[in-house]
Parts: structure tokens; C-alpha cells; sequence
């Protein structure tokens, strides 16, 4: 480890001047501080990123972008001159992480009230330590004893960079933190960015929204306690139109916080763009005692030149390598059954046990029993929060149907909504004071729930205990974690006035916490994110669970868009996606079995269809695509997508194709919503292949034209193309591309 400190600096540089062999830069490969000129820089994975400490003791960001030359020399970084005495150097100069101080009218990182009524924070750089990929600086305010460390944190094979800063009071007094972002994201002065963002609802998520960045700020939030479907905590930021999915440079970012999360997007009064996001500031007030710190969630940030479709790609290498639980190598996502919308709260031992024969039969690995098994849950009125199994239903315990499951070579999963209960409950009967409320005042409920006050400690314990006691007494492969409601009057009357809104850290920490402890205690378990969709999923939540569930809508037309949405922040090898029945719930669509499957297919592929109800032959097609899906399961969720062509805006085609990390293999997934004028298919152009290698196309499910070659190179594919033969209304067709022995 290397600690510098202003006058250490001055040490190191003057016993440097003395060396031939001095070149001004210490540290690691990726991160190097240059002491002349107090430019920080880290090079990794084709990016480079730098900073320095301006004139004005502050950092200042210099650089963010493709990887310069080893020799090129960043100046100094200074001071932006004023504006006019509306806009001096202090609001228009950017700051890696400001504090809302001096002249400072934009997105502040950091606003803080001090003891004594004083509420100017101005942060000063004092010393850098650099440990391997990791770059730490101290700032610390002029006067006050307020300390604050970034965290730059580098991924080398990326270059995605994760930041988060440890605010620290030195003073004797408590302080109080009003606003706290984990960092501030900064790019070069420019009029022509495009902001990409997801935007949703219930059944619904995932619309991928693209505008102009504009004067101003575009504030992308959850005030909801959790992550939400409305905003996902992600964005992308394109130089220029975007002509081109795979060309052009891209910025882009993630939060990993599954609380009430803010990311404010905002070109300030010299065009220069800063991206600030952490902590919703909204109803947030943290205490912080003498000698306490408060850390925040990381945000992550990456670089790509190859488009929007390369950013894509970037995040889910990082994702898949870097943040999942099971990283950097993550199991295949098995192919499960979930009955949910087969039979919905009305389980029992033979009825599972019936289902569950039948989706071994066409090659299921997994079966999900979701909601109703326990307590007295027979609708979703009664039982959250009795977490027994429900002697009715199954009147010798979940054993019987387990054993069943296993016998028949698949591993069992079960639906869990740990954090919420019903007022019809022996729990809440017991404990009226376990959820989130203000003295005396409604408590609203959803889904005829409320929400368990996570921070408390007890609330805490009787969560970890029951899952433990379910986990240790039943062989569980998989939970599937699910959060049905967003927080309504979030009060903690427990705790002092003052300390109430410190719930938006202490829930999510505590939820953090189970969930490790849990994974710690079994290592085997798996779980899933699920919040009535698509309402968890982040980067933090994802460190801790393998797979999410993107939406309720199982409509396979409309989860063409759900998933291409998806995919733009999130890798296809964490989404869940299932073939349920014709006409679905939520369009009265009919659609054909195999349409629905190659919808699913490319994701993680689950069946949630009344399998009761299947014909012979929908038993025959079902085993024949699980099947081709095992065969590119690996491909589809650990490999590089490319969105060749996007279902949004009411596009009549969709396609997606996945290619193996070694080239050696592509899955072709082709959709056509209606013929019209009767139009042929447009020829479809591969991407990311070997150009060199000799690939031979199959089947999986459709036709291509009669005189495509059976082998050809991949640039025949990538420039010639294929035409598939598609006509008519919910078409679908897929194809692998295979290098001959494989
Ligand atoms: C949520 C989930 C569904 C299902 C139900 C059960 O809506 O998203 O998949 O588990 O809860 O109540």
C-alpha cells in the first residue's frame, strides 16, 4: 500500500527530481498518480479514467474515456474561471464528489448540517493510499473535522469502475447527512448526449426510454423503499444519435442499492454533464454520531466504444464475473417448473406431486412450489408472516412432496415473502408494532399487506430464524424471494425522533445481511429476486441472489420488449422467463407452444403452464425445445448478446442472437409479429462471429430459405446473411451456428 499526504508528496517528489529512473508514478498497473502534476489515472480494460487535485485543494475529474497512450500526459487540473459573478469556478467546475458549499448551485455528492446550525461543506484532498485495483482518497472538510473517502474500485478485464464514499464525523458533535451520493460521474462539455434509462410498472418494466440531455436535470428515483419498477438505478449515455447498436462511445452506470435510490442526470451552464447518484435524498436524514461513519452504496460506471449493444455487453461481463454471488464463474441457470399461474394459491401435496411428474417428463431441473403453502393462506388476505407449513395442504410437512421431486432427478425450490406480513396473521396478531408505521396514523395496506420494519432487530432475527429453521428442516435448493408491496407511512416509533429516517439504510443493510448470513450458513442455496416482477433488481441485490424474476407478464409478444429492455442493464443469464398458457392473462393472446418457448429461450428458461391441461403433442414440442436449449443454455446466458433487431416502437420483427465467449457457437432468435403486404422476413445479419471459422447452421425450430449453405464461414453470415422464412402472425424461428467439432 502507498499513503501520500500533501507534504510526504513533496518528500517523494523531491527524492524523485534526484533519480534518472524516476517517472513521477507510483503504484499498481491499472492506477498511477502522477506527484508533478497530481493526476490520478487508472488504465484498465481499454479505459482510461482520470483525475487530479486542482489549485483550488479539490478533485477535479480530467478524463473519461478510450484508453490513452501510456505517454500521454494529462495537465494539471484547475480551476474553471467564472462565468459571471451568478456562476463562479465553484459551481462550474466539476467535482468528483462535492460537498454543497461555497458557490455550489448544482447536484451537490454530499450536504451535511453541522452541530452548531452550520451547513457549508467544502471538501479538501489530504492524502491517497492505492492497494492493487483499488484507489482510496481522503477528503476532509477546510474547517470542520468531517472526513470523507472515495473508493475507486477498478475492474481490470472491464474497466467498469465501482465508487462509493465513507463519510466520517471527526467532530465531537452529531451530525446530521441530508444528502449522500455514492459518486458523481462526470463527462467532457457536449450538446449532443443521448440518455438512455428503464423506465416501468407492475407487468410492465423494462421500456427502455432514450432522450436528448437537455439544460437542466432528469431525475430518475424509487421514494418507495425499494428499488421499484418505475426507475431502474441505470443509465446510459451516448455521444451523438446512436446510429449504430454496436458503434459509438458510451458511458454508462449502475447503483448497486435496493433501497429508495436517486440517479440525477444534469448538463450545468457550460454544457458539462455530471451524473450524481446514491441515496434517495427524498425523507433522508442520517444521524451520524462522533466518530461514526456512514458508507455508501457502490455505483458503478463503465466506458464502451462499441455502442450501446458493447455497453450491454460490458455490464453483463462484469455482472456475470464480478457481482453475482456464484461469480466469476456462475452456474447455468436450470431449466424449473413454477406452478404459480397454474393453480395459484390453491397447493397441495398430490396436486404438486402430479404437476411435478409431468414437467420431469419433458426435462425440468427444478421444481418451484410458490405461494399458499403455509400458515392459513388460502388468498392473498391471511398467513404472511406464519411461516409454518400449512397442515391442511400438506398434512405431513413438505418431506412427501420433496422426496417426490427428487426421486424424479429434479431439486426443489419454494416461494418465500420474507419481509411482509398480513394483518390476518398470528404474527402481526402478536406484533402490531413490527411494521413500518407513525404513531397513531392509517397504515395503508397493499395487497392486503404490510411491510416488517427490517431494521429493527428483532424484526431481523425472527426473519433469519424462521428462514433457517425452513432451509435446515427441508432439502431447498432454491428459494424464490418475493416483495409485493412499496413502503407506505415509513415510521420507526421506536427509536428517537431523529433517528427515524435512518430505516432507508438500516432496512436495506439488514436485508443485505440476512441474505449473507443465509447464503453462508448454505452455501448450496439459491434464490431469486422477485418483487411482483421486476420491482428488485440492482447490482446489490444481485451480489446476493443468482436469478431474477423480470416481470409478472408471462405474455410471450410482450416479453419480446420486457427482455430486450432488460438486457440493456442486466445479463440474460439472471432472467427468469417462462412458457405459461394460451390465451395468456394479460392480453388474451393465443400463441403458439413453440413461440412461446423460443420467447423464454432466450433467457432463463422456466415453464409455468398448466401442464394438466397440455396435449400430447405440446408434451413432445416442449421436450424437443428444452432439449435444443440445453444444447445453447451456456451460449444464451453466459455468452455476448447482440440485439440485432429491436421489438420497441411497434417493430414488426424482433431478433437476438447469443454468441459463446469462444466464438465457437451463436443461438439465432428470430420474431415476427404480422406478415404484411406479404413481405418476406428482412435478412438477418450476424455479428460477433469468428470470421475465419467454418459454423454449421441447425434447426432448432423453423425454417430458413432453401439455398442457405448448411457450413460457411461466419463472415458469410455476418455479411451475407441468412433469410429466415417466416410468415404470418406470431412467427417465431431459431437456429445455432455450431464450429464443427465443438
Ligand atoms: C408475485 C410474484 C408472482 C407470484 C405471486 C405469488 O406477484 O411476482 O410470480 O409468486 O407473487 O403471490
Amino acid at each position: 500500500m502507498i499513503r501520500f499526504t500533501l507534504h510526504s508528496l513533496t518528500v517523494v517528489l523531491l527524492a524523485c527530481l534526484a533519480s534518472p529512473a524516476c517517472t513521477l508514478a507510483q503504484g499498481g498497473e491499472a492506477i498511477r498518480f502522477d506527484t508533478t502534476t497530481k493526476v490520478f489515472r487508472i488504465d484498465a480494460g481499454g479505459v482510461t479514467y482520470a483525475f487530479g487535485v486542482n489549485n483550488a485543494e479539490e478533485l477535479q475529474p480530467l478524463y473519461w474515456g478510450r484508453q490513452l497512450a501510456a505517454a500521454d500526459k494529462l495537465a494539471a487540473a484547475h480551476t474553471l474561471p467564472e462565468v459571471a459573478s451568478f456562476d463562479g469556478p465553484g459551481t462550474v467546475t466539476q467535482g468528483e464528489y462535492k460537498g454543497w458549499g461555497g458557490q455550489l448551485y448544482l447536484e451537490p455528492s454530499l450536504k451535511v448540517s453541522f452541530a452548531d446550525g452550520n451547513r457549508d461543506l467544502v471538501l479538501h484532498y489530504v492524502s491517497h493510499s492505492i492497494e492493487g485495483d483499488t484507489l482510496t482518497v481522503l477528503t476532509k472538510d477546510i474547517q470542520q473535522d468531517l472526513f470523507v473517502e472515495l473508493r475507486y474500485a477498478v475492474d481490470p478485464a472491464t474497466g467498469v469502475l465501482g465508487r462509493s464514499a465513507l463519510i466520517r464525523n471527526g467532530t465531537s458533535e452529531p451530525l446530521m447527512i441530508e444528502q449522500a451520493a455514492a459518486a458523481t460521474w462526470n463527462l467532457p462539455r457536449g450538446t449532443d448526449y443521448t440518455l438512455r434509462y428503464l423506465t416501468g410498472r407492475w407487468a410492465a418494466e423494462w421500456n427502455l426510454q432514450q432522450e436528448a440531455i437537455r439544460p437542466g436535470q432528469r431525475v430518475l428515483e424509487s421514494r418507495r423503499g425499494s428499488t421499484g419498477h418505475q426507475n431502474n438505478p441505470w443509465f446510459a449515455i451516448e455521444r451523438g444519435a446512436g446510429q449504430d447498436e454496436d458503434a459509438g462511445d458510451v458511458w454508462f452506470g449502475a447503483l448497486a442499492w435496493s433501497g429508495s435510490w436517486r440517479i440525477t442526470v444534469e448538463q450545468d451552464q457550460v454544457q458539462q454533464v455530471r451524473v450524481t447518484g446514491g441515496f434517495n435524498p427524498f425523507d433522508f436524514g442520517y444521524k451520524l454520531l462522533p466518530g461514526k461513519t456512514l458508507e455508501t452504496p457502490v455505483f458503478y460506471g463503465g466506458y464502451s466504444h462499441d455502442g450501446i449493444g458493447g455497453a450491454s455487453r460490458l455490464l453483463h461481463r462484469f455482472e456475470l464475473t464480478k457481482i453475482l454471488p456464484q461469480a466469476p464463474n456462475p452456474k447455468p441457470r436450470p431449466v424449473i417448473y413454477n406452478s404459480w399461474e397454474a393453480t395459484g394459491f390453491d397447493v397441495d401435496e398430490p396436486g404438486q406431486e402430479a404437476l411435478a411428474e409431468k414437467a420431469a417428463s419433458i426435462g425440468v431441473e427444478r421444481f418451484v412450489m410458490d405461494d399458499g403453502w403455509f400458515g392459513q393462506r388460502k388468498t392473498d388476505h391471511a398467513g404472511l408472516g406464519d411461516w409454518y407449513v400449512n397442515p391442511q395442504k400438506f398434512p405431513h410437512g413438505l418431506k412427501p412432496l420433496i422426496d417426490k421431486v427428487h426421486s424424479l432427478g429434479m431439486d426443489f425450490g419454494l416461494w418465500v415473502e420474507p419481509e411482509m406480513v398480513n394483518p390476518n396473521s398470528d404474527l402481526y396478531r402478536k406484533h402490531p408494532d413490527w411494521v413500518l408505521n407513525f404513531t397513531g396514523r392509517p397504515r395503508t395496506e397493499a395487497r392486503n399487506q404490510l411491510v416488517l420494519n427490517l431494521a429493527r432487530p428483532e424484526v431481523r432475527a425472527y426473519v433469519f430464524h424462521f428462514l433457517d429453521d425452513l432451509v435446515s428442516h427441508n432439502d431447498i435448493a432454491f428459494l424464490k424471494w418475493d416483495y409485493n408491496r412499496n413502503w407506505t407511512e415509513p415510521g420507526w416509533p421506536t427509536v428517537a425522533p431523529d433517528e427515524q429516517k435512518q430505516v432507508y439504510v438500516a432496512y436495506t443493510r439488514n436485508l443485505y445481511s440476512i441474505l449473507k448470513e443465509l447464503r453462508a450458513k448454505y452455501p448450496k442455496l439459491e434464490i431469486e429476486s422477485c418483487s411482483g416482477g421486476g420491482g428488485r433488481v440492482d447490482l446489490g441485490i444481485l451480489a446476493l441472489t443468482d436469478e431474477v424474476w423480470p416481470s409478472d407478464n408471462t405474455d410471450p409478444f410482450d416479453r419480446l420488449r420486457i427482455q430486450d429492455g432488460f438486457t440493456y442493464a442486466y445479463t440474460p443469464g439472471v432472467m427468469m422467463a417462462w412458457v405459461t398458457d394460451s390465451p395468456g392473462w394479460a392480453n388474451n393472446r393465443t400463441t403458439s407452444v413453440s413461440y412461446r418457448f423460443l420467447s423464454s429461450m432466450q433467457g432463463s428458461l422456466g415453464v409455468g403452464a398448466n401442464l394438466n391441461h397440455w396435449a400430447p403433442e405440446d408434451f413432445a414440442t416442449a421436450r424437443d425445445l428444452i432439449s435444443a436449449y440445453k444444447s445453447i443454455r451456456d451460449t444464451v446466458q453466459h455468452g455476448s448478446l447482440y440485439r440485432l433487431v429491436s421489438p420497441r416502437d411497434g417493430s414488426e420483427q424482433s431478433v437476438t442472437e447469443s454468441v459463446a465467449l469462444d466464438k465457437k457457437q451463436a443461438a439465432l432468435f428470430t420474431f415476427l409479429h404480422s406478415s404484411t403486404m406479404g413481405y418476406p422476413f428482412p435478412r438477418v445479419f450476424l455479428r460477433g462471429l469468428d470470421p475465419e471459422m467454418e459454423y454449421r447452421v441447425t434447426s432448432i425450430s423453423g425454417k430458413l430459405a432453401g439455398d442457405t449453405p448448411a457450413t460457411a464461414s461466419g463472415s458469410y453470415w455476418m455479411s451475407h446473411g441468412v433469410d429466415v422464412e417466416l410468415r404470418g402472425d406470431f412467427q417465431a424461428a431459431a437456429f445455432r451456428f455450431d464450429v464443427e467439432g465443438r
